[in-house]
């Protein structure tokens, strides 16, 4: 008589798991966060299996009731999970059998762990990526919001941290709001490619059963069919794109974090951040510091190292489907939870940060920031731009010299440098003048931001 294996595998084995083997091939401490996608993944299955007769309705009944209350008990904490049964799917199915007999034993028919464990895990990546799209539509939402109130605010731009040109704070936030919203576009582009159905791939070849994969896809919500079995167990490039958009969505909001923490010290002291997204020393009583946006860049640099993990483990594993792939999944999990986490603070910071306009706009009129105007000014005079170059740094390094701001030079002093100038120059050295005349699509005019504004509210 055979003996009764305590593994669902066990049949032909002799001796029982060496413990540290089965504590170093146990997922289940971190894959039994797939437990709602394999629920739903086995019930489409077994619906599948009756509607093709190799379950009658009564055990297909059995089976799907039985995963309702399975996953009442995870859900209600009731469910012992055991690593001995390794993984997420074997121990729901040991306790399906446990609770409903013989059907259960049928569950496991015309499929195998590994389109098993594809199918939860593109299942689980699709559900985060709507989450994820959520999160950045609510930032966007901030974005526009706050540009809208500054669209005509005037701050410094820099290029090299250097006073450039005069811009304003609606213009700036809209960089952000660009560079966000073709993450948005990444995500949604990458979701098709997640959203494909692996069941019906079985353990690498398919199955020899008459399975109606459009059914199980269709059931689970899936836009398509994986169209090679061996390809759908093995390859986790959806998971590796996902981490990728991931990084370069961290990478932004890293950019931004930069920035708000400059802005933020008394250096620069353009935003005033919310006391209860900063915290304070244990040492000196007078800080309120930016740990948020600092932790922020600080994970980003966590999600490209679970980038490049996934990138690697996938690196020359030959077809088709290997255990090593059972490593996505903490990089995975950790990069869709840190993802969330930053974008949440994000929106908290952005909604809640107040700018402190004065402080803003007396550094633009710190830096000679209209310099490239009067260069204008001089071209619009027949001055060629190389010479008007020219004339402008002379202009700046007497400014300099002098403690002067460009426009604080008197005329007849300015007329020395360029007889092409005129009493009309001071129009083009005021910071309002700087910003008005930069009127035009991705300008930093206030009625160029406005009217961005109004265009990506539709593409909101
Ligand atoms: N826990 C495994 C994983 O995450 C599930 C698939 C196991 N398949 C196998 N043939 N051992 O990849």
């Amino acid at each position: 008589m055979a003996k009764i294996p305590t593994k669902p595998w066990g049949g032909r084995f002799s001796e029982p798991t060496n413990k540290f083997v089965e504590r170093f091939s146990a997922s289940v401490n971190f894959d039994h966060r797939l437990y709602a996608y394999d629920i739903l993944g086995s019930t489409a299955h077994a619906e599948m299996l009756s509607k093709i007769g190799v379950l009658t309705d009564a055990e297909c009944h059995v089976i799907t009731d039985g995963l309702h209350t399975i996953r009442e008990e995870i859900e209600t904490g009731n469910f012992e999970w055991s690593i001995v049964l390794e993984d997420v799917h074997m121990n729901i199915e040991a306790r399906l059998v446990e609770l409903v007999g013989e059907p259960g034993k049928k569950l496991h028919t015309g499929r195998s762990r590994n389109d098993q464990i594809a199918t939860d895990m593109r299942l689980w990546t699709r559900d985060q990526i709507d989450q994820i799209i959520a999160e950045q539509t609510v930032i966007l939402g901030h974005l526009l919001g706050t540009a809208e109130r500054h669209a005509s605010t005037i701050m410094p731009g820099f290029t090299h941290l250097q006073v450039a040109q005069p811009i304003t704070f609606g213009h700036h936030l809209l960089a952000w709001f660009e560079m966000l919203h073709r993450d948005r576009e990444r995500f949604s582009e990458c979701r098709h490619r997640v959203n494909v159905s692996p069941l019906g791939s079985a353990a690498l070849a398919g199955t020899g059963f008459p399975i109606d994969r459009e059914f199980t896809a269709k059931k689970l919500g899936f836009e398509g069919l994986a169209q090679n079995s061996l390809d759908a167990v093995s390859d986790r490039d959806f998971a590796i794109e996902f981490a990728a958009i991931a990084s370069m969505t961290l990478l932004h909001l890293s950019r931004w974090c930069e920035e708000l923490v400059a802005w933020n010290s008394p250096a620069f002291d353009f935003i005033e951040l919310p006391d209860s997204f900063c915290t304070g020393s244990s040492i000196m009583p007078q800080k309120k510091n930016p740990d948020i946006p600092e932790l922020v860049r600080g994970k980003t640099g966590r999600v490209i190292g679970n980038l490049s993990s996934l990138m690697v483990l996938m690196k020359s594993q030959p077809l088709a489907y290997n255990r090593d792939n059972q490593e996505d999944k903490e990089a995975l999990f950790d990069t869709a939870d840190t993802l969330r986490d930053c974008l949440f603070a994000m929106g908290e910071i952005i909604a809640a940060m107040s700018p402190r306009v004065d402080n803003m706009r007396a550094f633009a009129e710190k830096g000679f920031a209209t310099a490239t105007d009067l260069a204008d000014y001089l071209v619009r005079k027949d001055v060629p731009f190389r010479d008007a170059h020219a004339i402008v740094g002379h202009v700046v390094a007497h400014a300099s010299e002098k403690g002067l701001a460009i426009h604080e030079i008197e005329l007849s002093h300015l007329q020395q440098f360029s007889k092409a100038i005129d009493a009309d120059v001071f129009d083009s050295l005021t910071l309002e003048g700087s910003i008005a005349v930069r009127n035009h699509l991705g300008g930093t005019a206030p009625e160029a931001v406005m009217a961005a504004i109004k265009n990506a509210k539709k593409r909101l």
